[in-house]
């Protein structure tokens, strides 16, 4: 999909389609007015006539105005205006790209970036715009024989500013858009991905084409063996329950000054878990596929930073592994020891993200980070708090965590604060080994941070649970590509921050 910025008439675009918006109550925005005027009167009298209200979402297409140069005019609903927020911005995108996709309109000229939105600039809507897009328009139709294909599917917006001098504002958030709308589209396709596809093999795989395709950055996977080497006894007792080899993958970023310390990312690799022996029930199980979505996330907003070039180093790392019954599985009651040097006694098999993590956070040591950030579907007591809105957040470091929800906050993909507080850690207490798995029905999703937080004292450090927010069931059913909104937004604030 290609975007281009562009300031002028409505009525005098040489387009397939211009696309005005038009308020609640059949009220017309500036654009509608002028193709109104051109056309001497033709959109007002199709609202006096109640063909169109303005209510959200609806749109009416219209060919062959008179005095208007398009072949089509696409009037779109925005509802009231006092009305229109972040979401609701990204609905009447949302509507409109779907309407042109599904009308054979290959190109068209849009003009609902001059809709007033509740505290937002152009800026902010020209990449809301093409992230919108991208997201309405993304398929999930890899895997099946015959295609969803629309025949003349909508390929070129131009995106409309009301002045040539914001020509070059329009067109850095179009870049920003479509960088974080790669690393999303990255993101949600990983996650979509079923097991037996997605494997840590694959998603090794991955990240090594990754670094064929940017110059700036280096890839490097370990094997068991290496992982042994480690001394990784948390993250290869998961992995021992399935024959699928387990894969530590690290890749380095280096855009920023060679002695910049690097921001790491680290993310949950878990390519499926059915619970191990502590097995879940078969109902929604499928969706267990997701819980690499932590991984997808941070190798979508790798992508993102790529794309942007961005002047500072990130580093990625994704332990990756199965979690399956076997034989050879983790049993309750076993006691292994981490990279750490920490014995963990694992009371519940399905408690195997933070067994992944906390060796990969251990190792994270060795980047002397900037900052750390792990991002996992780690708990479903994370959705019973927050629901699919949020991601949890929590870390041992006011700022960082302070940053990432305000970058959640102007991205759209927010995150909200859980507390982390020393009272919490009291429920992990083994009797025989350094600590448990697991903490307890009450405070899960803050007790599972607890447990992270004992292998993250180095350094500054957030995490993010994103077990609700990473994808969506039901009809829905579909990964969302978050927090690759909320991480790029993060790691962009830093760059401008320095400056
Ligand atoms: N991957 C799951 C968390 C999860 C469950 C995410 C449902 C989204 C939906 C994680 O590995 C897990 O199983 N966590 C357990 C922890 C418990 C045993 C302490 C959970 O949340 O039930
Ligand atoms: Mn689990
Ligand atoms: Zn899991």
């Amino acid at each position: 999909m290609e975007f281009s910025v562009k300031s002028g008439n409505p009525e005098k675009q040489r387009s397939a389609c211009v696309v005005v918006g038009i308020l609640e109550p059949r009220r017309l925005t500036p654009a509608a007015e002028a193709l109104d005027k051109a056309s001497e009167g033709f959109i007002s009298t199709l609202l006096r006539r109640g063909d169109m209200e303005g209510k959200r979402g609806k749109t009416l297409l219209m060919h062959n105005l008179k005095g208007v140069l398009a072949d089509r005019v696409l009037l779109v609903g925005c509802g009231r205006e006092r009305d229109i927020g972040d979401k609701e911005y990204r609905e009447i995108i949302g509507s409109a790209v779907t309407r042109l996709d599904e009308t054979g309109t290959m190109e068209a000229s849009c003009y609902l970036s001059e809709i007033t939105v509740k505290g937002r600039d152009l800026h902010w809507k020209i990449r809301h715009a093409v992230e919108s897009t991208r997201h309405a328009l993304h398929r999930t139709d890899t895997l099946k024989s015959k295609k969803d294909d629309t025949r003349r599917p909508l390929r070129k917006l131009t995106l409309m500013v009301p002045r040539r001098s914001e020509l070059a504002n329009g067109e850095a958030a179009v870049r920003e858009g479509q960088a974080i709308a790669d690393g999303v589209a990255v993101a949600k396709d990983l996650g979509n991905l079923p097991g037996n596809v997605c494997t840590p093999t694959y998603l090794a795989k991955q990240a090594q084409a990754l670094s064929k395709k940017y110059p700036k950055l280096k890839v490097n996977v370990l094997d068991k063996a290496q992982i042994e080497k480690l001394g990784m006894g948390a993250f290869l007792s998961v992995a021992k329950g399935s024959v699928e080899p387990p894969q530590l993958i690290t890749a380095e970023y280096r855009g920023g000054k060679a002695k910049a310390k690097p921001v790491v990312l680290v993310g949950k690799g878990i390519t499926f878990d059915a619970g191990g022996i502590s097995l879940k029930p078969a109902a929604a199980m499928d969706e267990m596929k997701y819980d690499m979505c932590g991984a997808a996330g941070v190798l979508g907003t790798l992508v993102a930073c790529c794309e942007l070039q961005l002047p500072i180093n990130l580093t990625v790392v994704v332990p990756s592994c199965e979690n399956l019954p076997d034989g050879a599985a983790n049993k309750p009651g076993d006691i292994v020891t981490s990279m750490s040097g920490q014995t963990i006694e694992i009371l519940n098999t399905d408690a195997e993200g933070r067994l992944i993590l906390c060796d990969a956070l251990s190792y994270a040591e060795r980047f002397e980070p900037e900052a750390v950030i792990d991002v996992a579907t780690l708990t479903g007591a994370c959705v019973i708090a927050l629901g699919k809105h949020a991601s949890g957040v929590m870390g041992n470091h006011h700022p960082l965590v302070h940053d990432l929800m305000n970058a959640g906050k102007s991205s759209g993909d927010r995150a909200w604060e859980l507390p982390l507080w020393d009272d919490y850690q009291d429920q992990l207490k083994s009797n025989f080994a350094d600590i448990p798995n697991i903490g307890g029905r009450e405070g899960g999703a803050i007790t599972a941070g607890c447990f992270l937080a004992r292998f993250t004292k180095k350094y500054h450090w957030a995490h993010m649970d994103i077990a609700g927010t990473a994808w969506l069931g039901g009809d829905k059913k579909g990964a969302t590509g978050r927090p690759v909104p909320l991480l790029t937004q993060y790691l962009l604030d830093r760059c401008t921050e320095k400056r």
